[in-house]
Formats: structure tokens, sequence, C-alpha cells
């Protein structure tokens, strides 16, 4: 399907290709938004005056963003081939994630080991991590009813980072949460936070020793010895447990060479697990509780449900596909913010979008944050309302205007299991508990790291229903 959506998209499919409009300097100077100061302000205020494919420069590198869903499906489906992960972004965190699936550029290391593990995070095994996300959110909520008064302010953004790595820990290697993990969550955050702002100011290569490359090279140490420590322990004493280590462990390649994993590959691929799972899924935590405390409807609605299909009870599996707002709920929030909000590709070779001309070796900058919030695919755009995922609002809807977990072959390999767990730990604390912002509360602004990070957390009031 091809749809209008501006101007300049969809008719200019016959003729030379035009090149793709350009954000000028004078132009941004009187606009006065600048990637570096509102990274986020910026790149909607390039997509509201130019349309659906823009151009700019990141230290002197053109990126061209899209902001189409045909033109996305065209990059991350259709000419696929012409596009890989070779590009600014990944290069950036590529010293973290090495040749592991997130950072890899493509071709067939990443086939290869896409196919290894792909089997692993199909949704009748993820079924089995269910119970971790609940008993780990239960034992969350019994600390909390000892630690804090019925209705004390509580930074739920700290609580889901903790919640989240003792969730995929226990779900990757069987272990419960210690010292270690939180001394990974802190090498993350300094690791984030360093490539965040690498990614607004230019930076000597990594080589040179500046003290911000030592503190990240520092950094990485951290996760690395974390990611050892349980890898080492497996490798010498396999034992029983059956967990997601076990199963890549055991993996081998049944349509390649028959062959599993390389110790180092395994190593970087538990890495950008842990990795992709964590901030991911605890940012997006903190986001769904901190909509639901400012829609108090929006939360009466969710009880209700989660009143009729539980009566009280711990949700299971099998409750998800018997609440279907809650589920809705999820993809709301996720349409408003989502944590891996932008991504990119480069082109291989020049190609046509929709027209314009993509020269080769482009940087193509996709954003979820903008798409998702473009006025002719979403009515009142800005406006949390969890109803437009219902089966008769969303029919019609393209399908690359909403990618939270990305598109096409590289979609997000976990997306399952996320989903599976901001539904199950949403339905375990909706049960007993009610959320509600602070009197005098300022918005919580989100802060464009490579995640999308609430600023300074999100402070609730929790209180029992
Ligand atoms: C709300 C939570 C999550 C969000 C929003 C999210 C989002 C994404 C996105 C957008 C991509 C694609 C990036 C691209 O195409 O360049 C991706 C890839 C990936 N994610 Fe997630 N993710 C989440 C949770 C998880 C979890 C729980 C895991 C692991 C258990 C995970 C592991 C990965 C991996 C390994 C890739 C790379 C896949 C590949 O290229 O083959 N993610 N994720």
């Amino acid at each position: 399907m091809t749809l209008d959506l501006s101007p300049d998209s969809g008719a200019r499919d016959a003729g030379p290709p035009v090149p793709v409009p350009a954000v000028g300097l004078a132009e941004r100077l009187r606009g006065g938004v600048s990637f570096r100061r509102d990274q986020l302000g910026f790149l909607q205020w390039a997509a509201r005056t130019h349309g659906d494919i823009v151009r700019f420069r990141l230290f002197g590198i053109p990126m061209i963003m899209l902001n189409h869903p045909d033109h996305i499906y065209r990059v991350l489906v259709e000419q696929r081939t012409k596009y890989d992960k070779d590009a600014l972004l990944y290069r950036l965190v590529r010293p973290v994630l090495r040749d592991g699936l997130i950072g890899n550029p493509g071709g067939e290391l990443w086939q290869r080991q896409r196919r290894l593990m792909q089997p692993s995070f199909r949704p009748v095994i993820v079924a089995k991590f269910a119970e971790n996300m609940t008993d780990e959110t239960t034992a969350m909520l019994e600390r909390w009813e000892r630690q804090y008064a019925p209705g004390a302010v509580v930074n739920v953004h700290e609580e889901f980072g903790e919640l989240a790595l003792r969730i995929v820990n226990r779900s990757l290697f069987s272990a419960r949460v210690g010292r270690a993990a939180r001394d990974f969550a802190e090498a993350f955050t300094e690791a984030n936070a360093l490539l965040g702002r690498f990614f607004k100011f230019p930076f000597p290569p990594l080589t040179v020793p500046t003290p911000a490359h030592r503190r990240l090279r520092r950094a990485i140490d951290r996760m690395d010895a974390f990611v050892a420590s349980f890898v080492q322990r497996r490798t010498a004493d396999p034992g029983d447990e059956v967990d997601l280590l076990t199963l890549l462990m055991n993996a081998v390649d049944e349509d390649g060479d028959g062959r599993g994993m390389e110790p180092e590959q395994l190593h970087h691929e538990v890495l950008n697990l842990v990795v992709g799972a964590y901030e991911t899924t605890t940012n997006a935590l903190s986001w769904i509780f901190y909509l639901l405390a400012a829609h108090p409807e929006v939360e009466r609605k969710l009880h209700e449900e989660a009143d009729a299909v539980l009566g009280g009870r711990v949700p299971r599996f099998e409750d998800m596909a018997r609440t279907p707002y809650a589920r809705s709920v999820v993809e709301e929030t996720l349409r408003l913010y989502s944590p891996a909000w932008q991504f990119m590709r480069r082109a291989r070779t020049e190609d046509r979008i929709g027209g314009f001309h993509i020269p080769a070796r482009s940087n193509i900058y996709l954003n979820s944050y903008v798409l998702h919030r473009h006025p002719q695919l979403w009515d009142d755009p800005e406006s949390f309302d969890p109803g437009r995922f219902s089966p008769e609002r969303s029919a019609g809807r393209p399908r690359h205007a909403y990618m939270p977990f990305g598109g096409g072959e590289r979609i997000c390999i976990g997306q399952h299991f996320a989903l599976t767990e901001l539904h199950l730990v949403l339905l375990t604390l909706v049960r007993r508990h009610r959320f509600r912002l602070p009197p005098g509360q300022p918005p919580v602004r989100p802060q464009p790291l490579i995640t999308l990070h609430p600023e300074g957390g999100v402070p609730l009031e929790v209180h029992p229903r």
C-alpha cells in the first residue's frame, strides 16, 4: 500500500530520482532547534518542516531520516539486502556489543547466529519463563509492603531496574540477583550515558585514551566480568538447569555446519541479551506506570479487566490472551515512549526511495519517537489512548507505522519475551495496588540517550487498592 502522507511522498516514482530535501544551516538557525540541545525537538521539527524523508548532518555525516511506513518497509523488508547495520549508531556501540546480534553489521555471521538463537525465543519457550516474571514481581511487592508505608513515594524506575535485571538473570542463568548484578547495572548506566553523549558531540577514536574513553573501557570490563562469571561457571559444570544459557550452549546450526557457538561468540551473545533486555524493559515499565498514574480512567478500566479475569490471583501466561486491554496499555506506552527509539541502517549501494535518490553509504535514520507521533497516522498523537490498539481501530493501519521492536529480519529477537514480561508485571502489580503522581510533581521528561530514559526517574505514590 502506498499512503500519501505528505506532499513529498509516494508521488515521485516516475522520472529521475531527486535529492532528499535537506535541513539547511540557515533554516536551522532560524528555526532555533538544535540537534545537540534538543534532539527530540529537532527531529520532530525536521519532519514537520520537510515531510517524510529529510536529510540532516550529524558531525558532518549526512543522515537520511525516513518517517513514512512505505519507505521503512522498503529498507527493512523489501530491499533489505541493500542495507546493513554498519551505520554510525552501531559503530558507536560496537566496542560494547562487539559481534553479538544487536551490533552485528549483518552478513553470514549474523545469519548463522540468528538461526541458532531464534528457536530459544519462540513464544512456547518464553512461556516457560513467565513464572520467573510473576515470582520476582510478587517478591518485589512483598518487599514494598515491608519497606514502605501505604501511599509512600517510591522511585519506581529504580525498582523496575532491579526487577528487570532479576528477571533476565533468572531466565538466562537461573541466578538470583546479587551484588554482581548491581555492578553490571551501574556499569551499563555509565556506558549508556557516555555513548549517548558521544552521539551528540564529536569524539576522537576510542583508541585515544581520553578520560571518557577510559571510563567506557572500565564499564565494558565490568559488564564482561559479570557475563564471564556465569558462562565460565556453566561451561565448567553444565549442571541440570534449563535456562536460556543452556539452550544457547546446546544450540547447533542444523541448517548450516551443524556446529554450535564458539565460546567468545557465546559470551558476546549473552552480553547482547542482557544489554538488550535490561534497560529497554526497565524504561518501558517505568513509562507504563507513569502514564497509568497520570490517567486514572485508564487504570480503572485495567483494574476492571484484571479483577474479572484474575479474581485477585497471580496471573499466568495463558491470562495474557484474556486481558486485551492490558496488552493495549503496553502497546500504547511503547508507541509514546519506545525505549529503543532510534536505529539505523547503512545503504550498501545506491537506492531510490519514494522517488528520492539515496546515495551509497548513506546512514538511514529510523526513529519511532517521531513516526509514532505522525499526525496522519495517529489521531491526537500526544494523547495516551490504549483504545487505539483495539482490533477495530487498528484495522488498516500500515504495518510499519508502529515499530517499537523494529521490523524485517532484524526485528527484536526478544520481543515476545519483552511483551510477556511487560504484560505480566503490569497485571501482577495492578491486582493489589494503584499508582498516583505525587502532588506538585513536574512532568517526567524523556531523555534521549541510546535508549529513551525517564529523566530523573519516576517517583510515584503507591497505594494499596
Ligand atoms: C521493551 C523492550 C524492548 C524493546 C523496545 C526492544 C527494541 C528493539 C529494537 C527496536 C531492535 C531492532 C534494532 C534494529 O533493527 O536496528 C531490537 C533488537 C534486538 N533486541 Fe530488543 N527490545 C526489547 C527487549 C529485548 C529483550 C527482552 C531482549 C532479549 C531477551 C532483546 C534482545 C534484542 C536483540 C538480541 C536484538 C538484535 C536482533 C538482531 O539484530 O538479530 N530485546 N530490540
